[in-house]
């Protein structure tokens, strides 16, 4: 059925203006002013709203095996989720571990969100392990519609691979024209002061941040900058938390290295002390890098204006306060990283970042639709309302006035970070290619249409 949305607000990255979109077979085929709605259309009336290119959310985590446990959400619960928090895109982090062959692990993540998820879905690449075989099968996963890869600087002896290992997947990288996300830390001085935390009886969820401060993550991406100088390879620092790491990355690219920066929502507005909450309620906002001092956000929020910052994500990684972060009652090593965020971030980034006057409303469009798009090959079909686009759109009421909570969140995850927090605004219709998903702010969508978009790599 064809579809069109009348009267709204249409804000790009550098325009607003009032119009109407007509979308039929899928796209976006006309926008112009009065357009009249052949019978059987279905008409969406967006006065008073903003109408923002879908957003995709280039850092998720749906199927995660981790730290001895399985991150909650489904594609069905998480599609849902981030179609109702505005997000139509999803890229997921394949993480397949170091025994599994790369193709087998594409292969079971495909099968997660294939014929599961409402909303569409890529995947990064995830090398946790880098031999002949590994290449051959990089090699064809990419020709397969890959175009971006994932690597660990972290997490030693699970995803986390070595100097070798990086040096030669950057490498292939180049010669694919595939971009390189990674996550920086260094893992070594991670464990070293893991143990002696440990050993001083330091063992609650606050001495995770210890364990890995500023300093860790900007040798991290100090490293990552020095082997993609001498290879050549594109890169992408997902995310970066604070000030020491994003110096490290300017200071590479004006040596011409070739990075993009993503941060988190969770670090905008969440910090450290969070982590430090008594009674193991801290567990709750343990990930990593870890939320840093306050002072941090401002920097980030900044970069995002000037453009240092290029994206950001959630690194959504749902599990459980009751049943799974208590793994780590008695040793902050073991409780599984990972702060819940899909379903909010467009809201909170509107709220705390626009409505506050950190950032315009133009920015958001950029850091949380179309950068995202141009740097994973996705534009202009996605992050972009302009004709031949997808019709993946959002209506996004200004005038909503609401509170988060976990009792009507859609994550499947028992908490919620931002328990309490107020918003102001929220998507009030969502669209998948032409089909409306979200109505009134609830999920009407269809679960198994979203489709896998086949990316081809740019990054020569
Ligand atoms: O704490 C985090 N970030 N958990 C998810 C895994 C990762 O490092 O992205
Ligand atoms: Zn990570
Ligand atoms: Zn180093
Ligand atoms: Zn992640």
């Amino acid at each position: 059925m064809p579809l069109l949305i009348k009267n709204g607000e249409i804000i790009t990255t550098s325009a607003r203006y009032t119009a109407d979109i007509y979308c039929e077979n899928e796209a976006i085929t006309r926008i112009d002013r009065n357009i009249d709605a052949p019978p059987g259309t279905e008409i969406i009336d967006a006065t008073g709203k903003y109408v923002f290119p879908g957003f995709i959310d280039p850092h998720v985590h749906i199927y995660l095996p981790f730290m001895g446990t399985f991150s909650k959400d489904t594609y069905e619960t998480g599609s849902k989720a981030a179609l109702v928090g505005g997000t139509t895109t999803l890229i997921e982090m394949c993480c397949p571990s170091r025994k599994e062959e790369a193709l087998a692990g594409f292969e079971t993540w495909m099968s997660q969100a294939v014929g599961k998820s409402a909303c569409d879905f890529t995947f990064h690449m995830g090398v946790t392990k880098f031999d002949d075989m590994a290449e051959a099968q990089l090699r064809e996963i990419v020709k397969r519609g890959i175009s971006s890869f994932k690597i660990f600087l972290a997490y030693k002896g699970a995803f986390g691979i070595d100097d070798t290992e990086l040096y030669r997947t950057l490498k292939l990288a180049k010669e694919l024209g595939v971009v390189v996300t990674a996550h920086c830390e260094n893992e070594t001085l991670v464990a070293e002061r893991s143990k002696e935390l440990l050993a001083a009886g330091k063992t609650d969820p606050g001495q995770h941040h210890e364990s890995r401060p500023p300093v860790v993550e900007a040798e991290g991406v100090h490293h990552l900058m020095t082997f993609a100088e001498l290879t050549g390879a594109s890169t992408y620092i997902v995310h970066l938390s604070c000030q020491e790491a994003l110096n490290e990355a300017i200071a590479a690219r004006q040596r011409g290295v070739d990075v993009k920066v993503e941060t988190l929502i969770q670090y905008l507005v969440l910090d450290k002390s969070y982590a430090e909450r008594p009674n193991f309620e801290g567990a709750k906002y343990v990930m990593s890098p870890p939320l840093r001092d306050v002072r941090n956000q401002s920097v980030l929020w900044n970069g995002l204006r000037s453009g240092l910052v290029n994206t950001v994500a959630t690194d959504h990684a749902p599990f459980d306060f009751k049943g799974q972060k208590p793994m780590g009652k008695d040793d902050f090593t073991k409780i599984p990283n990972g702060i819940p965020s899909l379903e909010e971030r467009i809201n909170l980034l509107y709220t705390y970042g626009v409505k506050t006057g950190k950032i315009d409303i133009h920015t958001l469009v950029d850091v949380a639709s179309t950068q995202v798009a141009k740097t994973f090959d996705l534009f202009p079909r996605k992050g972009a309302i302009q004709p031949g686009s997808d019709a993946d759109l959002v209506i996004f009421d200004p005038n909503y006035r609401g509170t988060i909570s976990a009792n009507s969140q859609m994550m499947n995850v028992d908490y919620s970070a931002f328990e309490g927090w107020k918003l102001e605004g929220r998507p009030s219709a969502v669209t998948v290619r032409g089909q409306v998903a979200v109505k009134n702010g609830k999920f009407v969508g269809t679960i198994g249409r979203g489709k896998f978009l086949e990316r081809k790599p740019s990054h020569f």
